[in-house]
Parts: C-alpha cells; sequence; structure tokens
C-alpha cells in the first residue's frame, strides 16, 4: 500500500497529492520556506514536531554525560570551557523547543512526552562517560556527528527550524574544536593519556555511527521526509561523510579507529567500514541502553525539583502583568 503511494524518489505520489498538497509539494521543490502560519500538510507538521522534538530533547538530556565532569575537570580553563558548552546545549535545546512551538505543540507537552518514555531523544546520550578523555571524544565525535546532520539541516524547508540550525551549527562546531583539542592533548601527552583517548575512541565509534539513524533499508520516515526537505540527505549518505572526515583526524592524532574492515576504496572514493551493531542501536532506542533509565530519571528528577522555580517565575510575571495592567488604567 505505502509503495504505491510513493514516488520513486520517496514521499506521496502526485496522483494521490490533493491540489493542496500537490501545490505545497511544488513549493517546496522550488526551494521555498514554509512558515509557521501557513498551510501545511498534517503529515509535515507531524514529522517536523516529531523530529524538532526528538533534536530538543537530545540537546538538554545531552547535557548529563558532559556535567558530569564539570567537577572533574583537569583545569580551570577545562573547567570553564566545558561549562559553557553544556550552556551551549541549554540553549539549543530552547531554540529547538521554541521552533516546535510554532508547529502548535508546548515545550510543557514535548517535555512530558519526554517524561513518559513516549519521545525519544539521541541514542548516543545512553552511554556512560568513564573518563576525562571520554570529554575529547563526545566533542570530536559527537558533536561531529552532529554537525555532519544537522549543516544541511540549515537548508531545512521550514523556517524556524532552519534558522535555529544556522546559530546551533556555528557553536557546535566550537564544541567539536574543543573535543578534538583534549583529544590532541592526551594523545600526544604520556602512554597512560594515550591510551586513555584510545579507549575513548574505541567506545564512542560504534555508538557515533549510530548517531546518524537505522540503514537506509530499515529508515521508515527518509523518503517522505526527504521529499519534503525536513531531512536533506539518507543517513547512510551522512554516516559515510563523517567516516570519512575523521578517519584522517584520527590518524594526525595517531589513534586507531576499532574497526578491522575499515578500508579506503578508491572507486568510490570513500571508505569501507563495518556497520554498527544494529540490535544494540534499537534496544538503545528503545530504552534498554547501559544509562536510559538514568538520564530519564535525572531529567525527571530535575524536572519535579525545578517546580517551585516555574511556579515562582510564574507569578513574578502575573504579578509583572497585574501591575503593568493597573499602570495603563492609571494613565487614560
Ligand atoms: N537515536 C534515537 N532514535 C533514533 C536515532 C538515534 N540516533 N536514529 C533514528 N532514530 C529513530 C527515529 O526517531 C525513528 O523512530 P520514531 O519513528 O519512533 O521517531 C526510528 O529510529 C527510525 O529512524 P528513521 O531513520 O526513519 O528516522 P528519522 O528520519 O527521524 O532519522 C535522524 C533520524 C537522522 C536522527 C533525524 O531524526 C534527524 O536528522 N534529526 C535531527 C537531528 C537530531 O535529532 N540530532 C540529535 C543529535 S544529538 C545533538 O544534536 C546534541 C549535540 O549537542 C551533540
Amino acid at each position: 500500500m505505502y509503495a504505491q503511494l510513493v514516488t520513486s524518489e520517496g514521499g506521496k505520489a502526485r496522483e494521490a497529492m490533493t491540489p493542496e498538497e500537490a501545490a505545497f509539494q511544488d513549493r517546496i521543490d522550488r526551494g521555498e520556506k514554509i512558515e509557521p502560519k501557513e498551510w501545511m500538510p498534517e503529515g509535515y507538521r507531524k514529522t517536523l514536531i516529531r523530529q524538532i522534538g526528538q533534536h530538543a530533547h537530545s540537546e538538554i538530556v545531552g547535557q548529563l554525560p558532559e556535567g558530569n565532569w564539570i567537577t572533574r575537570a583537569p583545569t580551570l580553563e577545562r573547567k570553564q570551557i566545558l561549562l559553557a558548552k553544556v550552556q551551549d546545549e541549554a540553549g539549543h535545546g530552547l531554540y529547538l523547543y521554541s521552533a516546535a512551538e510554532t508547529l502548535g505543540v508546548s515545550r510543557d507537552e514535548l517535555i512530558d512526552l519526554l517524561h513518559a518514555g513516549k519521545m525519544k531523544y539521541s541514542s548516543i546520550f545512553n552511554y556512560p562517560t568513564l573518563t576525562w578523555a571520554d570529554m575529547g571524544a563526545v566533542g570530536w565525535l559527537v558533536d561531529g556527528a552532529a554537525i555532519m546532520n544537522q549543516v544541511p539541516l540549515q537548508r531545512t524547508s521550514y523556517g524556524p527550524y532552519s534558522r535555529a540550525m544556522i546559530r546551533i551549527c556555528k557553536e557546535e562546531s566550537f564544541h567539536q574544536r574543543q573535543g578534538y583539542d583534549i583529544m590532541m592533548k592526551m594523545a600526544k601527552g604520556t602512554p597512560e593519556q594515550k591510551a586513555m583517548a584510545q579507549d575513548a575512541l574505541n567506545r564512542f565509534w560504534f555508538p557515533s555511527l549510530m548517531m546518524f539513524g537505522p540503514s537506509d533499508k530499515d529508515s521508515v520516515h527518509s523518503a517522505q521526509s526527504m521529499a519534503w526537505k525536513i531531512k536533506m540527505n539518507t543517513n547512510d549518505e551522512l554516516r559515510q561523510k563523517f567516516v570519512d572526515q575523521t578517519v584522517p583526524q584520527a590518524e594526525y592524532l595517531g589513534l586507531t579507529v576499532p574497526d578491522p574492515e575499515l578500508k579506503w576504496n578508491e572507486e568510490k572514493g570513500g571508505y569501507d567500514f563495518s556497520e554498527p551493531d544494529w540490535s544494540e542501536f534499537f534496544a538503545v532506542i528503545s530504552g534498554n541502553g547501559p544509562c536510559n533509565e538514568e538520564r530519564l530519571g535525572a531529567r525527571v528528577k530535575a524536572w519535579e525539583d525545578g517546580a517551585w522555580v516555574r511556579e515562582g517565575l510564574m507569578a513574578h510575571a502575573k504579578k509583572q502583568d497585574a501591575r503593568r495592567a493597573a499602570a495603563r488604567v492609571a494613565a487614560e
């Protein structure tokens, strides 16, 4: 049934579209941006809420594995940098929740869905950060993979999402460089430090490859999302680009990518590499990764512990509104 309704490029076939849907698709094909109050198919709206919401949650949950190291950063400078990076991630989450809100869903609703385990966040944040070298690997590989995915999303068809991505990408590239800088220091340091850097690369390599999502044949959303330009590339395309970009960086560090099958393929102009363990990926995204419980537990606790702050802010805002209203009446 689905196959009959999609074109070879993916997305709904023209013959199956209503006139509004066809006109909407024409706008997308011409490269126009779709803005919040304009007509859009319900599926487009829902897909955006799912993807932007999941992305926002990833930024917020993504603070946890690094937040874990703020008190243990080895120098004052490293501590300041890490603090700033973790704060940036909170900011990214807020831009993205705001972009999602333009689609008619509130931030509170999205957060409730996350806390109830009904919305996902990136698989990568369900892995532990065991040593300081993991801060290097996370910045280099995790933020590196995030940028690979997010740079094309600056051209995504939904205006508020694409504009949020422009700012986020600027900050993510700084994050990636700070991670590589940590890796460089450790890889060129003592043998023990180099071993820590190698161990971090060993543990984060395949989980980073999983960030791009399942292989194209198992990606349920890619065809329609690409037709709508909600996604600009397939999962496998971006994974390949990431490997091609990252392997020379690992070589420069003098570290070994933990994949015996990794080999330059002259013909395709890219590396051949091993697939991640997809059974592990599906276990992690269905809630059974090494840290899922801990991460979600920490988010729920932070939300509950912060209730009094939200209540205080609301009370203050109400008071200010009332004062402004009274001042207006007095001035009339
Ligand atoms: N982690 C968790 N779930 C994932 C996933 C991942 N790495 N990759 C795919 N999935 C889920 C999908 O959400 C979908 O499940 P659902 O139907 O329940 O939502 C299912 O697996 C099938 O995958 P698809 O390929 O069909 O899904 P998508 O078309 O949505 O593609 C994606 C997945 C490439 C991650 C896409 O959603 C995307 O580009 N999202 C925007 C970018 C994003 O969310 N990045 C988060 C990275 S972390 C980050 O940015 C924080 C920074 O500080 C490092």
